[in-house]
């Protein structure tokens, strides 16, 4: 494709035919859409199959954790939802599934010879900046956990960057670390190949390791802050086998910061 084929819509059918060799339950792709994980939890509520994918070129109101706003320019990045139907492993350990998608993706940018790395609990980050976020969303029928909701944006060209006075975190593209563009369809397809191999293997210590290695400022002096109480600081050891947050305090002694409504930062 010529570099300016990619700055284009996404082509359902050229999409489709990208996936096809993938196991999808179903597939719905929209040119523009609110939220690709609002969708999903209307569908999912209506009987979508396991491992039904929602694909959108633009998204208008795409949320973030907290309903904070996921931006999702036309013809530049990925938006995608996934819905799960809970096994026994997600049943198991339903808050590694942030860390399935999150290890998909930094596998998939380390094979295109980048360095990613996780920043806990949902960021993934190229060159210390921003380039996707997840966002993680259950659907219960009274008290069983009925599907999972794995959502993603990932900046993959330029034009998807969001003017920095929008952003308390800075961002990037995949096309601006590697300093070529990237065609979308063949990294979803990646991505989605390496959702299919972890996932039966989300229990097992093999995976926690893989995202752990993953981790941004392992090793580092880290402060989170939660929307309570005084932030921690600590060194960053890794994770606990929840997909919790591991750190050390000034006192020597260890720390869990929990999944939440939590900001985590280096330590200048
Ligand atoms: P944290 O401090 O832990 O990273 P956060 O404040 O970045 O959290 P998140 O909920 O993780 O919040 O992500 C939402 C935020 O991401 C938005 O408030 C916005 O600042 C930023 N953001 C929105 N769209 C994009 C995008 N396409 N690329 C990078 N950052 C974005
Ligand atoms: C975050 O960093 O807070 C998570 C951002 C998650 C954004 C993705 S884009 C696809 C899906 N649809 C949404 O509305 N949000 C997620």
């Amino acid at each position: 494709m010529s570099l300016s084929g990619f700055l284009i819509r996404m082509n359902r059918t050229e999409i489709e035919s990208e996936l096809s060799s993938l196991p999808l339950g179903a597939f719905r792709y929209f040119d523009t859409i609110g939220s690709t994980n609002d969708e999903a939890l209307t569908w999912a509520s209506q009987g979508a199959p396991d491992f039904s994918l929602i694909l959108a070129d633009e998204q208008t109101s795409g949320r973030g954790r907290m309903e904070r706003k996921w931006f999702t320019p036309p013809r530049s990045a990925l938006a995608l939802s996934l819905i799960l139907r809970p096994t026994n492993i997600e049943n198991a350990h339903p808050s590694r599934t942030t860390g399935l998608l999150a290890l998909s993706l930094a596998e998939s940018l380390l094979q295109l010879g980048l360095a990613p790395q996780i920043k806990w609990p949902n960021d993934v980050l190229l060159g210390g900046r921003k380039v996707a976020g997840i966002l993680v969303e259950s659907s219960w029928m009274g008290e069983r956990l009925d599907a999972m909701i794995l959502g993603m944006g990932v900046n993959v060209l330029n034009a998807s960057i969001p003017p920095a006075d929008q952003l308390l975190f800075p961002a990037t593209s995949i096309e601006t670390e590697l300093g070529r563009p990237v065609e979308r369809g063949s990294l979803l397809r990646e991505i989605l190949s390496r959702v299919l191999d972890w996932r039966p293997k989300m229990g097992m210590d093999t995976f926690l390791k893989a995202w752990e290695e993953h981790l941004a400022f392992r090793g580092q002096q880290v402060q989170v802050e939660g929307r309570s109480g005084d932030p921690i600081t600590g060194e960053l050891l890794g994770l606990e086998p929840d997909g919790s947050l591991r750190l050390r305090n000034e006192h020597g002694r260890s720390v869990t910061v929990r999944f939440g409504e939590v900001h985590l930062r280096p330590l200048a």
